[in-house]
């Protein structure tokens, strides 16, 4: 999987993420009260995870999100065994198009995963689709939350924001605020709030605490990006923070295989959103945004602004 993810892959993206990005403020340019998640993060993280994997057009849609989304937080009333039960039935349509040989556009990383699951055996059919929903899901709902937390963030510091859009953004004189910032906004408000279990492979003493060997530990990236023995000034946001060695996309074996897909994909939406939703001001106080209810992700479920 890795390869489809490498930074210059990822690289060659950047026209096609910018112009759906574009169509999308184009669809609000008329709206004074904008849902900047259902607008325009919840579609463009959507719509670039489905071009990767080759999803067909007509999957790539708020039908597919809703049954995925419910499989992690389900809404109020809706039956988890049934928003199980339409996830299989998706997944199942998805690789059965694969296998019929349906479109084979782009990276279409799934079909290359089908066709070597097929050719060697490698994968039983229930690892190709827990392959499948994991990337669906985690390529979605990651880096949106990092488009809605982040701009939360910014619109909460205009300071900060002006940054990004003044006369020094992108300026040769340092590294580029953009790029900065994007770090910044992950670090400052970590749209994964629990890295995978670790398994503690000898014992170690930390604070005070005894892991025991074997003993199973969760890790808490909200709460080590904002560690003050790390990070001067820990709960100031600073989109020209350097160094900033934050752990939102984890660290080791397992660090994030979507980081340069997902920054790229913020690189080019806060400016983007920044510039083309003019000068804008949350619809509602901060602490009323409703947040997604879920125990590793992070992300608002709704933020709504008004364009001034
Ligand atoms: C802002 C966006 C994202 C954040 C904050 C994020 C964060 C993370 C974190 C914290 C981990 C666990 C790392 C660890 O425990 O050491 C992880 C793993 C992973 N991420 Fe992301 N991720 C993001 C976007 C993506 C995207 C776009 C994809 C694309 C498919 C992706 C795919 C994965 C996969 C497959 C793993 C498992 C890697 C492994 O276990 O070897 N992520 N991510």
């Amino acid at each position: 999987m890795n390869a489809a993810f490498v930074p210059r892959r990822i690289a060659q993206l950047e026209p096609f993420i910018a112009d759906v990005a574009n169509r999308l403020l184009d669809g609000v340019e008329q709206h004074t009260h904008v849902d900047v998640i259902a607008a325009f993060a919840a579609p463009l993280t959507f719509r670039m995870i489905c071009a990767i994997l080759g999803v067909p057009r007509e999957l790539d849609n708020a039908a597919t999100r809703d049954t995925l989304m419910a499989t992690i937080a389900p809404a109020p009333g809706v039956d988890a065994a049934r928003s199980e039960g339409d996830l299989h039935a998706l997944l199942d349509v998805l690789i059965a198009g694969k296998r019929a040989g349906g479109e084979r556009s782009g990276v279409d990383l799934l079909g290359a995963l089908v066709q070597a699951s097929d050719d060697s055996g490698a994968m039983s059919e229930e690892e190709l689709r827990s392959t499948a929903y994991l990337l669906l899901l985690v390529g979605h709902d990651t880096t949106m939350n990092l488009i809605g937390n982040g701009l939360l963030a910014l619109l909460r510091n205009p300071g900060q924001a002006a940054r990004l859009t003044g006369p020094e953004a992108g300026s040769e004189a340092g590294p580029s605020p953009v790029g900065t910032a994007v770090e910044e906004l992950l670090r400052y408000d970590s749209p994964v709030r629990d890295a995978t279990f670790r398994c503690a492979a000898q014992p170690i003493r930390l604070h005070g605490q005894l892991i025991g060997e074997g003993d199973i530990v969760s890790l808490l990236i909200g709460s080590a990006n904002r560690d003050e023995t790390r990070f001067t000034d820990a709960d100031r946001l600073d989109v020209g923070r350097t160094p900033n060695d934050h752990l939102a996309f984890g660290y080791g074996p397992h660090f994030c295989i979507g980081a340069a897909l997902a920054r790229l994909e913020g690189a080019v939406a806060f400016p983007l959103l920044l510039r083309r939703l003019g000068p804008v001001q949350l619809a509602k106080p901060a602490d009323e945004l409703p947040w997604r209810p879920a125990r590793v992700m992070r992300g608002l479920a709704a933020l709504p602004v008004v364009r001034t």
